[in-house]
């Protein structure tokens, strides 16, 4: 008995995994086109054709995906249209790649390798990865402002208020000054610097619906304030134990420049028990939604169980 039990119980695993596999492959390919769509080169900006070079090099070049991921999964968890999320699956990922080309620029993380190849503004120069970054900012916002999302205007605002001075912009500048000492302080900044998109990812998805009551939209902004610090707090153990060719970015730089992270405060082993129960705590958010809630909760584990 004992055995059959386990036999199913395994074989239903395989079964879920090869679901998970599947779904994201079929997202993650609707997010590329999306995004290649987004960044088609106006036949009117041959004189500033580097540019949008540059735009696609940074944008086009092999991140997981994983924050557009977020907002299909939470669409279609609202009973969206999955051609709906496409805009702001995109606009999430521009703006990722805005923060990604300016995070690594030398006034900032100065890194020179980003998603294994060489960082934006060693390729195109500093001057223009700056502009990169303005540039993708503001297409994300063009998507999103011209989306057949319910309410545009709205989606616009829920964005600005994640990435600004507020958010994501703010994180990065606490981030800098290198005040964040405490577990306060440093949980506040994470929350900002990483968590934030990632929040507004959650919540553009479950926009693009009409079914997401008041219990569902709570329970879907516990899950990515979870789900959104165990990023960051992966990101910091990463860091640590992982390689630079894995990862895509130079390893075990934030030791080399003193930044405040989770394993610096906490150590490795207490970080690592704190991203994972930060991953349980967004999947229990998740209950009242059953078993249809499956691609967000993989998501969740996704995060913390990564290898870049
Ligand atoms: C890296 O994000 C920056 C952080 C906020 C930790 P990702 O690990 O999602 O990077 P890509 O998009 O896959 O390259
Ligand atoms: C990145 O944090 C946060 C943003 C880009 C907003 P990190 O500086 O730790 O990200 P990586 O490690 O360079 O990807
Ligand atoms: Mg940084
Ligand atoms: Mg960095
Ligand atoms: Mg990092």
């Amino acid at each position: 008995m004992m055995t059959q039990r386990v036999t199913i119980e395994s074989s239903e695993a395989a079964s879920s995994a090869a679901a998970m596999i599947t779904w994201q492959a079929a997202h993650r390919a609707r997010a590329e086109a999306a995004l290649d769509r987004f960044l088609a080169t106006p036949s009117s900006a041959e004189e500033a054709s580097c540019l949008w070079e540059a735009m696609r090099y940074a944008t086009l070049s092999g991140g997981k995906r994983w924050r557009a991921l977020l907002v299909y999964a939470a669409a279609e968890l609202c009973g969206a249209d999955v051609a709906l999320a496409d805009a702001p699956a995109a606009a999430v990922e521009l703006l990722h790649a805005y923060s990604l080309v300016h995070d690594d620029l030398p006034c900032m993380d100065d890194d020179a390798v980003r998603r294994g190849q060489p960082a934006c503004h060693v390729a195109f120069g500093e001057a223009l990865a700056l502009l990169t970054g303005d540039a993708l900012q503001a297409q994300a916002f063009l998507v999103l402002a011209q989306s057949r999302m319910p309410d545009p205007a709205a989606a616009c605002a829920l964005l600005a208020k994640a990435v600004g001075a507020c958010g994501m912009v703010g994180g990065q500048a606490r981030d800098l000054s290198g005040k964040a000492v405490t577990m306060e302080a440093l949980e506040a900044m994470h929350r900002k610097k990483t968590g934030a998109l990632i929040e507004a990812a959650v919540m553009l998805g479950a926009a693009c619906g009409t079914s997401a009551g008041h219990m569902a939209n709570a329970a879907l902004m516990r899950y990515a304030a979870a789900v959104g610090l165990a990023f960051q707090v992966a990101d910091d153990v990463l860091d640590v134990e992982g390689s630079t060719p894995d990862l895509g970015k130079t390893a075990g730089k934030d030791i080399a420049q003193n930044k405040a992270t989770y394993v610096a405060l906490l150590g490795l082993q207490n970080a690592k028990d704190k991203m994972h129960t930060l991953c349980e705590e967004a999947q229990q958010a998740l209950e009242l939604f059953g078993t249809a809630a499956w691609p967000l909760k993989s998501l969740a584990a996704q995060a913390v169980t990564r290898s870049r």
